[in-house]
């Protein structure tokens, strides 16, 4: 398996330069306008997949955007490991913020990726998070090492959802049938501190509209006796949260998974630098739930957040109006085992509940998902941490994290099998953000990483 460094010694130029290719795809599934892109993207990863020499691919349609399907089966009695990744990516936006434009990929220093990090959108979530699987398999494949056999699915929808996604590991059960999960969407705490997330959260994201007259008006001839939509859905808003910073919605904790001080207090030996922590975000103080860390804020406590908020004039000047109507978008992170559709409907229970007579409020449900937990005493972490040993000299830490990928619960639910959350991004990659990136030194430690996993999961399987 040592051969590994030296086939990436030997490719890594063509690693990236191969990377870049796809990044400058701009496969924005949120954003109609691109759909010719995505559609390419999913040609061009697939194109990846035979070129790394896989076998039976396929672009499974789906009612939204195709999912990957490669494999490499070379024995049935052998395990089999399934690849998750997501050739889609977040909007751009604000694009004055990006310092070189997002779909044309440059290689920078910066203070933690010293060797050079990829910039793009996509480049860390999860285009060149999923390419290093391909760049992985493609070594295993051409040198005899692959001990196992491997399917991938890479699908265009997990920025908006993965909404065809159900049906789709529903109709194609056994095509998908495995063994282990391998999934490298998430991050690691720090390069010399390497750590598998055991934990992601669930979602409920949701838009309201508070209406007020039926029309916008004069804010001097009515202001003072008609409803400002504004106003009200900016106070209705700040009571979702009391002087704790605990969610007011009725019922919202009822299902919240306890969590013992054992393992509180076990969680809590993952470093982590508040100060740093701080610095990074250049705030002056953290923000969150009274009677947890940070860390517990994002990783085992539920949340909810605006997302965006508008309405009335935004535009140059002054404009003295009050607005007929106000728009907020509303996401709330979930933990075991709340369900994402049970907190929906509270949420609109209550939040209908809260308005004044003066104003009309919708609630219109987007996507959701459940939360996921990894058992770390299962084979597949085992393997997962053993690889991440070999290669960083260092034990990995568990850790959950705040983000979400609804598939995960799906795939436990609908296809029977654990997930392992391999990433090697960084927090401050600035997924979803301008100046999204990823480290050339994390890309090339996946690939490198990648092949120990299969090795290490087949000999415990043994
Ligand atoms: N890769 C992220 C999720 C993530 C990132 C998890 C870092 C843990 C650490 C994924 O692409 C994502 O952005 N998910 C969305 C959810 C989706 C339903 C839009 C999220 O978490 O907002
Ligand atoms: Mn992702
Ligand atoms: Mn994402």
């Amino acid at each position: 398996m040592e051969q590994i460094n030296t086939y990436i010694n030997t490719h890594k130029d063509r690693f990236i330069n191969e990377l870049n290719d796809l990044l400058r795809l701009p496969s924005i599934s949120a954003d109609p306008a691109y759909a010719e892109d995505v559609l390419a993207t999913a040609k061009a990863v697939e194109s990846s997949l035979i070129a790394a020499g896989c076998e039976n691919t396929e672009i499974c349609e789906t009612k939204g955007y195709p999912v990957v399907y490669a494999e490499k089966m070379i024995d049935p009695n052998l395990p089999t490991v399934l690849v998750y990744g997501h050739y889609d990516v977040q909007p751009p936006d604000p694009m004055d913020l990006w310092d070189s434009p997002p779909f044309e990929p440059v290689i920078k220093p910066t203070k933690l990726h010293p060797d050079g990090a990829i910039f793009a959108r996509g480049a860390c979530d999860d285009k060149g998070q999923f390419f290093m699987h391909v760049k992985a398999v493609e070594f295993m494949i051409k040198n005899n090492q692959l001990p196992c056999n491997v399917k991938f699915m890479i699908e265009g929808e997990e920025e908006v959802g993965s909404d065809s996604l159900g049906d789709f590991l529903k109709k194609n059960r056994e095509k998908l049938k495995n063994d282990i999960i391998l999934i490298s969407d998430t991050g690691m705490i720090a390069n010399d501190v390497p750590s598998i997330t055991t934990g992601l959260r669930g979602l409920s994201y949701v838009e309201v509209e508070v209406t007020g007259a039926n029309r916008d008006l004069h804010s001097g001839i009515y202001g003072g006796a008609a409803p400002n939509p504004i106003n009200v859905l900016a106070k209705m808003i700040a009571t979702l949260h009391d002087e704790n910073n605990h969610i007011t919605i009725p019922g919202f904790y009822d299902k919240v998974e306890i969590i013992s001080d054992e393992e509180r207090a076990e969680m809590a030996k993952a470093p982590f630098d508040l100060e740093e922590y701080k610095k990074a975000l250049d705030i002056g103080d953290v923000h969150g739930e009274k009677g947890y860390t940070t860390t517990e804020r994002f990783g085992i406590r539920p949340t909810l957040d605006v997302n965006g908020i508008w309405g009335g004039y935004t535009g140059e000047g002054a404009k003295t109006v009050i607005a007929s109507k106000a728009y907020a978008k509303i996401s709330m992170r979930l933990v075991p085992d709340q369900d994402w559709h049970e907190i929906t409907d509270l949420f609109t229970k209550y939040f209908e509940s809260i308005a004044p007579k003066s104003v009309k409020v919708k609630v219109k449900p987007h996507h959701g998902g459940q939360a996921y937990v990894t058992p770390i005493d299962s084979i597949g972490y085992q393997a997962a941490a053993k690889a991440m040993e070999t290669t960083f000299g260092k034990t990995p830490v568990p850790q959950r994290t705040g983000g979400s990928i609804p598939i995960v619960a799906l795939f436990e639910k609908v296809l029977e099998s654990k997930t392992i959350l391999l990433g090697f991004g960084l927090d401050s990659d600035a997924i979803h953000s301008p100046n999204e990136h990823f480290g050339v030194w994390n890309f090339l430690k996946g690939i490198e990483t990648i092949p120990y996993f299969y090795k290490y999961f087949t000999e415990m399987n043994a």
